[in-house]
């Protein structure tokens, strides 16, 4: 390099240095942040997480630009977008398909927590904003599908909404009191947009921020689940399992990120309905309040709860008993660093109790995920507004069975993580 561009660079750094300790961050979080060596590719996902979160607020951003948040404009608006707006269809595209693949992120993210073990001490508050994270996400997609105002925007709304009907006591104010109205209306997409467009995200940035700041106090868990800050080289105090962040894992989550990107593509400009899994058809029909269609189901990544939610049968005629499962199976999550009393932490080293259970459980997942698009009619009886659970065929009875093996994974676990026959874990990482 020209000496006198090299001393103008140094020069500037050495300025910036002075007033803001960005050398200083660039080593303590990438050049040397030292991460076990031993990484897989079920490492790429958080990486990949912070990626689809940028990709949906940049592409929010320009959909915001022409959105417009009214009841008697915001179809049209959308179709707009989709048909006028220069590249607008990509950008809207883009932004369907990145909450779905939002969710195939994270939930892959945390299914690596549950094979290492990564939930566990030290890292128990990394897993609880974890969870937090995966809440407003949750919140975040609900928010943002009323926003289409389609006909599924419309009558998902009005039924979730209802759920809070069957909270004791409160719950019929409550539901008004989100809503706006008696009904879903105008009040209710001004206010869903607020949340969509600023008050989830900032809560979402702050929980990301806070969870990579866990992180990097205790160091990432890796596929042995061995603390490598347990030995380290006593001259120079690095880890000897340890590589530096970047360029090792940097250039690694390029690879990651360039496979993501030819899936999310391929999705993006072949198939952006996925068969109606990304996209549903009924939502190309604008909402109608008098209109319920025959068939409302969420979208592919809340059937599972949507599931345990029917499956539960009402209490004196009260679908709470349903509701508190729902709200629960999401929540109990959180207590997972508590629950599991294994000596190890990796899949690698424990017995086949656990491994077992761990089978059932993603089973029971797959299986109430796929009973939850299933049409209400199989399952009980919907009607406007109000909703009935429970029915005694087949579809009822596996939901009800797989409901129960999805809570034992969690109330068992106590049990067969202490009982199970764990292997000796190496004193180094096997890389
Ligand atoms: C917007 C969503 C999220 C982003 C951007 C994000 C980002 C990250 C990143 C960059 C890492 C380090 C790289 C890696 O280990 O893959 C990480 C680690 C981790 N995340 Fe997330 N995360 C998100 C959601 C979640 C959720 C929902 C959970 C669990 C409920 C979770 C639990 C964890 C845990 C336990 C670790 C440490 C893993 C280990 O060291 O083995 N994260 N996250």
């Amino acid at each position: 390099m020209n000496k006198n561009v090299e001393n103008i660079i140094v020069g500037t750094l050495g300025w910036v240095d002075k007033r803001f300790p960005l050398t200083a961050n660039i080593k303590a979080h990438l050049t040397e942040y030292y991460a076990p060596k031993n990484f897989n590719f079920w490492y790429f996902f958080g990486s990949l997480a912070m990626l689809v979160l940028v990709l949906q607020i940049v592409t929010g951003i320009f959909l915001t630009m022409h959105y417009k948040p009214d009841a008697e404009l915001a179809f049209g608006s959308v179709e707009y977008i989709m048909r006028d707006v220069s590249w607008g269809w990509l950008i809207r595209y883009m932004h369907s398909t990145g909450a779905s693949m939002f969710f195939v992120v994270v939930y892959l993210h945390m299914f690596r927590g549950l094979i290492y073990g990564s939930y566990r001490a030290p890292r128990e508050l990394i897993w609880l904003f974890g969870v937090g994270i995966f809440l407003v996400l949750m919140g975040e997609a609900f928010f943002g599908y009323l926003l289409p105002w389609g006909q599924m925007s419309y009558w998902g709304a009005q039924v979730i909404i209802n759920l809070f009907t069957t909270i004791p006591f409160i719950g019929p104010d409550v539901s008004e009191w989100l809503r706006g109205d008696y009904v879903v209306s105008d009040a209710t997409l001004n206010r869903f947009f607020a949340f969509h467009v600023i008050a989830l995200p900032l809560v979402l940035l702050g929980l990301v921020v806070a969870h990579l700041i866990a992180l990097h106090e205790v160091g990432s868990n890796n596929p042995d689940g061995i603390e490598i800050k347990e030995k380290k080289d006593p001259k120079t105090h690095i880890p000897l399992d340890g590589i530096p962040f970047h360029p090792y894992y940097t250039v690694k989550d390029i690879v990651g990120v360039s496979v993501f990107l030819i899936v999310f593509s391929a999705i993006v400009f072949f198939a952006p309905e996925m068969g109606g899994y990304f996209l549903e058809a009924n939502n190309f029909i604008p909402a109608d309040p008098l209109q319920t269609p025959a068939h409302i189901a969420p979208v592919w990544y809340f059937t599972p709860y949507y599931s345990i939610l029917r499956a539960v049968p009402p209490v004196f005629n009260s679908q709470f008993p349903g509701v508190a499962a729902m709200g629960l199976s999401v929540m109990i999550f959180a207590l997972l660093p508590w629950l599991d009393r294994s000596p190890v932490k990796s899949i690698r080293y424990r017995g086949a109790l656990y491994k077992r259970w761990l089978a059932l459980f993603v089973v029971s997942f797959v299986v109430l995920g796929y009973l939850g698009t299933k049409p209400s009619n199989v399952w009980g009886v919907f009607d406007a507004g109000t909703f009935l659970v429970g029915g005694s065929d087949r579809a009822t009875v596996v939901a009800r069975i797989f409901t129960l093996t999805y809570f034992l994974f969690f109330i068992l676990m106590p049990w067969y993580t202490k009982k199970d026959k764990t292997k000796p874990v190496p004193e180094r990482v096997t890389a």
